[in-house]
């Protein structure tokens, strides 16, 4: 049900909804969930059938267009993104004003939200083709970025993009070549990668894209948009999830310690919680999630590694939690965080730039709807509060 409240704006009132629990503060068209049935269409298409059928590029494509591209599309969305991957050079010396143990968030935050200092052709946001050209930079370049965060951490040279490659294929050569040893990229790794990006593409309104929209209705360039929304995406509780798991893992650190840790999750005066369980909008399985487990049963098989301790833990994780009555009573399912933190560990990404992967999945998402916004009917964001402090008193002196 919709209670709309429009009329009420300017007379006085307004609605108290801690958290936007139940507060839409915009239409969209582009995704629609229901987290009760487990349900994910991005612009009509279920989840489940775009993660089979479609790459992340074709999938950038429907966010951004509305419809899936057409073969000849298809051709030139993935030329015109691949002759965008390359960044300016002077934004390689960017990096080296950071320490190497920054966090890669830190430094994805930072650079991204200096391409606006860089590409000064396309921020025109009231011309169509600037937005248009701003998000094929955004879409194209955060692989490049995220490749190169890395590489800087472990102090080598950065690698430059190629052109025969796929979107994936390009961002693993980057992230895993040298210039003196260049391996062939594993297709079926290549194509977990790929559905990673696409499993993390878009999810409606939640807090980072809340926050692109929020920053993006002020008229702030898309840059630096994108920049607010990696910041938000950045806390555990949202895209930092993935990180956590693994850090979770650590920390439990052997199988028989897990009974121990489950219990603390259930301890309501402990703060722990089990990190890749539970969902805002899902109150039963994410769908993503589903897809991204069978992802993560096949880059297992794929590389031998069924019997990893770690990876063996979280499985025991899983099953002990899908079972316990408390885990059960609140719908506290393994979410999509759960098995891509699993999965980019087993692919050796290390555990610091799982969320920089996440924001780079996530581009086309935000930029899908700051473009669908910025080209609507965009009303600066601005909520409001229920003021607790003071009652008005006098300075006296
Ligand atoms: N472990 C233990 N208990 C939990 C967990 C968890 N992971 N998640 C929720 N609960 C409990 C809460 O304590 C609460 O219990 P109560 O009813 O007895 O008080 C109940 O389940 C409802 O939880 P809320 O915090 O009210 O749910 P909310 O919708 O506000 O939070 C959130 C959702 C943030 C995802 C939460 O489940 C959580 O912290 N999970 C772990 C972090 C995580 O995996 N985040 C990734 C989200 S997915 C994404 O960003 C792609």
């Amino acid at each position: 049900d919709v209670i709309d409240v429009r009329g009420l704006t300017g007379e006085g009132y307004f609605t108290y909804d801690p958290g936007f629990v139940s507060t839409a503060a915009c239409e969209s068209a582009i995704t629609y969930i229901d987290g009760g049935k487990g349900v994910l269409l991005h612009r009509g298409y279920p989840i489940e059938q775009l993660a089979e059928k479609a790459t992340f590029l074709e999938t950038c494509h429907l966010l951004l267009f509305g419809e899936l591209p057409t073969a000849e599309e298809k051709e030139k969305f993935e030329h015109t993104i691949t002759h965008h991957t390359m960044v300016h050079d002077q934004l390689s010396d960017f990096f080296h004003g950071f320490r190497r143990d920054s966090h890669p968030m830190a430094i994805m935050c930072g650079v991204v939200g200096a391409l606006s200092a860089f590409y000064h052709d396309s921020l025109d946001i009231n011309d169509p083709r600037h937005r248009e050209v701003s998000a094929f930079r955004l879409i194209a370049k955060m692989p490049t970025i995220a490749a190169m965060v890395y590489k800087y951490s472990i102090g080598q040279p950065f690698m430059f993009p190629k052109n025969e490659l796929s979107y994936s294929e390009n961002f693993l050569h980057m992230m895993f070549n040298t210039p003196c040893e260049e391996k062939p990229i594993n297709p079926v790794i290549a194509r977990a990668m790929d559905k990673i990006f696409l499993l993390h593409a878009d999810h409606e309104q939640n807090a980072s894209t809340s926050t692109v929209r929020l920053a993006g209705s002020t008229g702030a360039n898309p840059f630096a948009c994108i920049a607010a929304g990696i910041a938000a995406l950045w806390g555990p509780a949202h895209g930092g999830a993935n990180e956590a798991v693994l850090k979770m893992l650590d920390e439990i650190g052997t199988y028989d310690k897990i009974p121990e840790f489950i219990e603390k999750a259930k301890d309501k005066d402990d703060p722990f919680r089990l990190m890749g369980f539970g969902h805002r909008v899902y109150k039963s399985y994410d769908p993503r999630a589903v897809e991204m487990k069978k992802c993560c049963d096949e880059v297992l098989a794929e590389l031998g590694l069924e019997n990893d301790p770690q990876l063996k833990m979280a499985m025991e994780l899983e099953k002990i939690a899908l079972e316990d009555e408390y885990f059960v009573k609140r719908n506290l399912y393994p979410n999509v965080d759960f098995y891509s933190g699993i999965i980019l560990k087993a692919i050796g990404i290390p555990t610091e730039m799982f969320t920089v992967i996440f924001a780079t999945g996530r581009t086309p998402g935000w930029i899908a709807h700051w473009h669908e916004m910025i080209g609507g009917n965009n009303r600066i964001g601005r909520p409001r509060q229920l003021y607790t402090g003071e009652k008005q008193r006098d300075l006296e002196k």
